[in-house]
């Protein structure tokens, strides 16, 4: 059966990023390797999904002469993972927008009721000229992402993007009907939730594989 099509998902089918991803969900995979898998899938899906960001004319000075370059317009680029393992995939992205400043958002999802309960928020100021990218490895019935992205909203962010390595269909329809206006980015569109909330084929417990818990 062909995957359901979202107008908010974008898949990036790039080939290497499906490479990594694939070791990515091996079960075999060390806590080690798997760390560094999510910050390199993190840092191609961020050359990807920054293609279109505006630019704008700025003087320098070559060596030889004056010229015109070009520059990414508006304030710096603004990372928020989502605790824990959006945190993994911060350093990926950083290194390739090293000016980006990094906002956290505390949220983690009951057990047994799988509602996200929050715990922190803490962003840059200067909201409004900021471009918001909210990172976190997992959507799955996209309780997290949804409470996340209105957080931000409520803190007054005007341009929000949504990067997260495996999604559950059932998370990005919930993303689209609380905020059509967010674009997804994935590396994968899996095939649904088990009765525990868990992607499937998806990769097991993000968290738990970074940093090594359970
Ligand atoms: C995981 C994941 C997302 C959330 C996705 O976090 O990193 O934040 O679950 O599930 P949802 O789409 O159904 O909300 P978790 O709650 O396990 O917290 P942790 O990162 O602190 O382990
Ligand atoms: N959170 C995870 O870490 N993995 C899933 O499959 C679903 C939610």
């Amino acid at each position: 059966m062909a995957p359901p099509s979202f107008p908010n998902l974008t898949v990036l089918a790039h080939p290497l990023i499906q490479h990594k991803l694939t070791i990515l969900r091996d079960r075999r995979t060390s806590t080690r390797d798997f760390k560094q898998l999510v910050n390199e899938i993190a840092m191609l899906m961020a050359y990807e999904v920054t293609q279109d960001l505006p630019l704008e004319p700025v003087d320098i000075e070559t060596p030889l002469e004056k010229t015109t370059g070009r520059q990414v317009a508006g304030k710096k680029l603004t990372l928020v993972p989502i605790l824990r393992a959006g945190l993994g995939m911060v350093e990926g992205i950083s290194q390739l927008i090293p000016s980006a400043r990094v906002g956290h958002i505390g949220l983690y999802r009951d057990h047994d009721t799988l509602q996200p309960v929050d715990y922190y928020f803490k962003i840059p100021s200067g909201e409004q000229d900021r471009t918001f990218f909210v990172l976190d490895p997992m959507l799955a019935t996209g309780g997290s992402a949804v409470a996340a992205v209105s957080a931000l909203k409520r803190a007054g962010a005007p341009r929000v993007r949504f990067l997260c390595l495996v999604a559950a269909p059932a998370g990005v329809q919930a993303m689209l009907d609380a905020h059509r206006d967010v674009p997804v980015y994935t590396a994968a569109l899996d095939r649904e939730l088990n009765a525990k909330g868990y992607i499937l084929p998806g990769l097991g417990d993000a968290g738990d594989r970074l940093f090594g818990t359970r």
